[in-house]
């Protein structure tokens, strides 16, 4: 309730630095982030991104170093993405299955380094292993057959689990996957191993610097509107999440972040679930443009960005800023 002025002044509460820190309604932490990492072949490597300035790829070495500062900087949960040789991809992406790819022995490292201080996030889809760039099998009219990749990505999810990932994240958007995987794990030994789907993923114009970090920018052709979502659609996400959640997801992603605010807000409303925002490449980059470019201030930008994905209702936010923005807020 609000009462008239001058018995309401709601700038009384905002004149003071402890104030404002009093009424504060939503905090950021450590705790909320989870750090996205790329992985490439070799030794004591590290490849700048030139799309994402101030993101590299890095060598299992070097992932596992990373994973250590996100411990020692209070971050829960490292992402994992890999950049397969070119020579290892194929049609049918079968790299995925592979219980030594870069994404198995890169899980496997953190893992024997850092045990259960760290959490390790898979992304389970085909695009970083196919080809054709697509997450998908591919028929002859060009089209991202579902039945046949879901088991795919069964294989897929359950090789990474194998190698000791905890958390399984598909951002593939075929029908039906989540069911196909849960069982599964169930089946394969790993009942607590978390599903944390992108439900809501948008086909999307921010994704390019990604597909530079992962090598499939190149390969691709066409897009991927068969399978990820409109961007015209809010209502069409809340059937994706529903249908993930009664299918065994343990928590749900949108993807993009910030243009889907609305989306990140109706999900928390309607499901009460924990959701997660992926702050993408593009959305990354961006930020990196403005400060470059002398037009914002980029601490300012992702501090003002990450609490408004809090604000709106996650549980954390997936973020290339993450061990700058873990550093800001340690002090
Ligand atoms: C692949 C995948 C993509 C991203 C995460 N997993 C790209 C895509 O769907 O083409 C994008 C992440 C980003 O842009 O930071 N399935």
């Amino acid at each position: 309730m609000t009462g008239s002025y001058p018995n309401t002044r709601l700038r009384r509460t905002r004149a003071t630095g402890w104030s404002r820190a009093l009424h504060r309604e939503t905090v950021l932490t450590p705790a909320d982030l989870i750090w996205p990492l790329f992985v490439t072949s070799g030794t004591g490597v590290e490849e700048p991104i030139a799309t994402l300035p101030g993101v590299s790829r890095w060598s299992v070495d070097g992932i596992v170093a990373r994973a250590k500062e996100a411990v020692d900087l209070g971050i829960p949960v490292v992402a994992l993405f890999p950049n397969t040789p070119r020579e290892l991809r194929s049609d049918d992406g079968a790299e995925a299955h592979n219980p030594d790819n870069l994404m198995c022995q890169a899980i496997r490292a953190i893992k024997d380094a850092c045990g259960d201080s760290i959490g390790v996030l898979t992304d389970v889809a085909l695009d970083p292993y196919t080809s054709h760039g697509q997450d998908g099998l591919v028929n002859d009219a060009g089209y991202v057959v579902n039945d046949a990749t879901v088991a795919m990505l069964v294989d897929q999810a359950v090789n990474q689990a194998n190698a000791g990932a905890d958390i399984i994240a598909p951002s593939d958007m075929m029908d039906g996957r989540i069911h196909a995987i849960r069982m599964a794990l169930e089946m394969n030994g790993h009942p607590n191993v978390q599903i944390m789907s992108y439900a809501a993923k948008y086909a999307s114009a921010f994704y390019g610097p990604f597909r530079d970090a992962v090598g499939s920018g190149g390969l691709l052709k066409g897009d991927k509107k068969a399978y990820q979502m409109d961007p015209a659609n809010a209502d069409e996400a809340m059937r994706e999440v529903a249908l993930d959640i009664a299918e065994g997801a343990d928590s749900v992603m949108v993807k993009p972040g910030l243009a889907y605010l609305d989306i990140i807000y109706r999900v928390k409303q309607r499901f009460d679930v924990p959701v997660f925002a992926y702050q993408v490449s593009g959305e990354y980059a961006m930020i990196e443009a403005a400060q470059a470019a002398g037009i914002g201030d980029r601490d300012a930008l992702v501090l003002e960005k990450l609490i408004a994905f809090k604000r709106a209702g996650c549980s954390g936010i997936l973020t290339y800023h993450a061990a700058h923005v873990a550093r800001l807020l340690n002090g």
